[in-house]
């Protein structure tokens, strides 16, 4: 159960728009590394992860990912409101305005709209893991690509917030990580059950 605020964990507050640039930074809301992707990925996994911590790390920051998903919908929002004919034609943004005009939808920077291909679900905590820190440093790398073609004040400070939530992100899979190998010796937690009490303080 989710309780919504109506409130952005982070301010979004762009005043010139921008079509161009709302057409790359929609890869964040539905693109492989994307928030969408994010949120998803850690929502599900956390079903099978066995310890309930993690499963509550999984939870939150599956939940936060939301949050950003959030954000970076205002963004794209903000960057298309009130355009003209002749800056959809000039900003690169015709190709997205034909199809889905200026809605926000979960799509990549090139155009491949989101797909649940992009999670990854395995149900083994070593994997999951592995997976979660290297989709954190795929997520902080596209952020850090927007950076490279953002000009807007309004805009890097958003995508810097983002970009640091990711390292703060990838920083706690690599402690859960740590969990795991910790308590590997307790028993083979591939067969995890809870009524055997097999493993660790941590259950
Ligand atoms: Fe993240």
């Amino acid at each position: 159960m989710f309780v919504y605020e109506k409130e952005l964990q982070y301010p979004v507050k762009i005043a010139t728009p921008d079509p161009r640039m709302a057409s790359l930074i929609i890869s964040q809301y539905g693109g492989p590394d994307g928030e969408l992707s994010a949120s998803l990925r850690y929502l599900s996994q956390r079903f099978s992860m066995p310890y309930k911590e993690l499963k509550g790390l999984l939870t939150d920051i599956g939940t936060e990912e939301l949050g950003h998903l959030e954000i970076v919908g205002a963004m794209v929002h903000q960057l298309t409101r009130s355009l003209t004919h002749q800056e959809i034609m000039d900003g690169g943004f015709a190709p997205y305005f034909t199809d889905h005009g200026a809605g926000v939808y979960p799509q990549a920077a090139a155009g491949v709209p989101n797909t649940t291909a992009f999670l990854a679900v395995k149900g083994d905590p070593i994997t999951d893991l592995h997976e979660d820190l290297a989709a954190e440093q795929k997520a902080r790398t596209t952020y850090e690509n927007l950076l490279h073609q953002a000009d807007d004040p309004d805009v890097i400070d958003v995508l810097r917030y983002l970009r640091e939530r990711e390292i703060v992100h990838y920083q706690r899979f690599a402690e859960a990580l740590g969990i795991v190998q910790d308590n590997l010796n307790c028993k083979n937690f591939y067969a995890y059950n809870p009524s055997l009490n097999l493993c660790c303080p941590n259950q």
